[in-house]
């Protein structure tokens, strides 16, 4: 494990050219998936979808539809993952986000008493959010979540 901070930052770049003969199995995306989600997102909705092209099939669609600096990566790579923005997610989450917060109090991680403060204070902000908002939260730009 490599905890320079500095090394990584200067040593990293972009990979535009994989190695065609790996396949990475569905059991394992799905694995790396499910570990990403572990990350912080605004007030914890998890706004995102994503999208698996590891098919043919799937791949030709996506191939289609980028630009042709990005072709070497996507026809390369034995799959790729695109991470979407739920916005709709966010409107029609309120329930989840009370389920969420009742679940914290029955596992007593949180009181009553924060649970009603925080979905009376997070719940108004998003039933009347914009959609510039609501993009902006789904895109995980914390500064223009309410709940920071
Ligand atoms: C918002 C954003 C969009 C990007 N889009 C692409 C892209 O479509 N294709 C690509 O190959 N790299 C893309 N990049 C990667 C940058 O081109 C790359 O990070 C930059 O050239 C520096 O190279 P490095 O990552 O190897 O240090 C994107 C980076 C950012 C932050």
């Amino acid at each position: 494990m490599n905890n320079d901070f500095k090394d990584i930052m200067q040593n990293r770049k972009s990979i535009r050219h994989y190695d065609s003969s790996v396949k990475i199995s569905r059991d394992e995306l799905l694995e790396i998936i499910n570990e990403s989600i572990s990350a912080p997102s605004a007030c914890n909705l998890q706004s995102w979808h994503f999208v698996i092209a590891d098919t043919l099939e799937g791949k030709k669609k996506l191939h289609d539809f980028l630009m042709p600096f990005n072709y070497p990566q996507v026809d390369t790579a034995p799959a790729t993952i695109m991470v979407f923005g739920n916005t709709k997610s966010n409107t029609k989450s309120y329930l989840k986000y009370r389920d969420l917060w009742n679940g914290m109090v029955e596992e007593k991680k949180v009181t009553p008493e924060a649970r009603d403060a925080a979905v009376n204070t997070f719940l108004p902000l998003y039933e009347k959010a914009d959609r510039q908002m609501l993009v902006a939260d789904a895109w995980l730009m914390p500064h223009s979540s309410p709940c920071n």
